[in-house]
């Protein structure tokens, strides 16, 4: 076991769902599910016990619209997750997604004029700061800011200190690419653009040195932790990132890595369990002390072994 991975490393999402007794497989994204509140709870047993205390929840709502309207719902699935996992696990932290993407009929991360095309920036925040606040309502410890929206920080620090929520964090998506690694999220929460692309708003890997700028704009507007998005690709950006700002670090450890691993092992072309500890070794090496990673729970097992 390499020893520069602990279950406090890793931070292991939920996908959250309407209704009860639901586990839904997604075709691509093997031994991922889609979850109601009460089957994440349940999961939540078998984490407890493997060590692993923090999460990040995403939401994926029965109808999008072009207001993404389910993602401000005071009962929706994400905030009666929350509520109830603060509840049964007082002493886990739970993060969620913001982001409108999952929510909207185009799949972009905010919102949209009608005959426009690109994002309207005032709507997108003020639809980023509402989602942020439903969230904190229920009683998250971190909000996760990912719509790659400028000034989404600092908007949504703003908004939480104004209402009370001095105590709620935030995890900054800084330094998002615009990334070919998203295939089995986007299949997971059916959050794909449906026109364009997000080069507009997430970062090119042929610009990577913007990187740092996203860092440092999150850090000054309030970002309790950050975070550089996918992680392999991108270990010299964490390395330079831990380097130069020496600030709580996150890799994600995006889910078209994690199908990378699975579906050569279950063609045999490697021993997953190896090749899991290579990788995420790698990204602590890097320099992250966080690793958001759908392997969370199997390595929080294979630690324990
Ligand atoms: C977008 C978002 C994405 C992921 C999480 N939130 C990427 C995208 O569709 O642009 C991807 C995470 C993964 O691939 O595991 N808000």
């Amino acid at each position: 076991m390499p020893i520069n991975i602990t279950a406090d490393n890793l931070i292991y999402p939920y996908f959250v769902i309407e209704g009860s007794g639901k586990k839904q497989a997604i075709k691509t994204f093997p031994g991922v599910y889609r979850l109601s509140v009460d089957a994440i709870l349940k999961d939540l047993d078998i984490l407890q016990k493997l060590g692993i205390t923090r999460i990040l929840l995403f939401g994926i709502p029965q109808e999008k619209d072009t207001q993404a309207s389910q993602a401000y719902l005071a009962h929706g699935p994400v905030a009666q997750a929350v509520y109830a996992i603060k509840e049964r696990f007082a002493k886990m932290t739970v993060m969620t997604d913001v982001c409108v993407c999952a929510y909207t009929t185009h799949g972009h991360c905010g919102l949209i004029k009608p005959g426009q095309t690109r994002l309207d920036h005032g709507a997108t925040l003020d639809a980023l700061v509402k989602m942020a606040l439903t969230h904190a309502r229920s009683g998250v410890d971190f909000v996760a800011p990912s719509a790659m929206a400028k000034r989404q920080v600092v908007s949504i620090r703003q908004a939480l200190d104004a209402n009370g929520f001095q105590r709620t964090r935030i995890l900054g998506y800084s330094a998002k690419f615009a990334s070919n690694f998203y295939g089995p999220f986007r299949q997971a929460a059916d959050s794909g653009p449906k026109f364009g692309s997000r080069k507009h708003y997430q970062l090119r890997f042929t610009r990577a040195n913007a990187a740092l700028q996203e860092i440092q704009d999150d850090i000054k507007e309030g970002a309790d932790i950050v975070m550089v998005k996918p992680a392999l690709a991108y270990l010299d950006i964490v390395r330079q990132v831990k380097q130069e700002f020496h600030f709580p670090l996150a890799a994600y450890n995006v889910s078209g890595e994690y199908a990378f691993v699975k579906y050569g092992a279950q063609r045999g072309l490697w021993d997953e369990r190896s090749m899991v500890f290579e990788i995420i070794s790698a990204i602590r090496r890097a320099g992250a002390d966080l690793i958001i990673t759908y392997h969370a729970k199997d390595i929080g097992r294979w630690i324990k072994e």
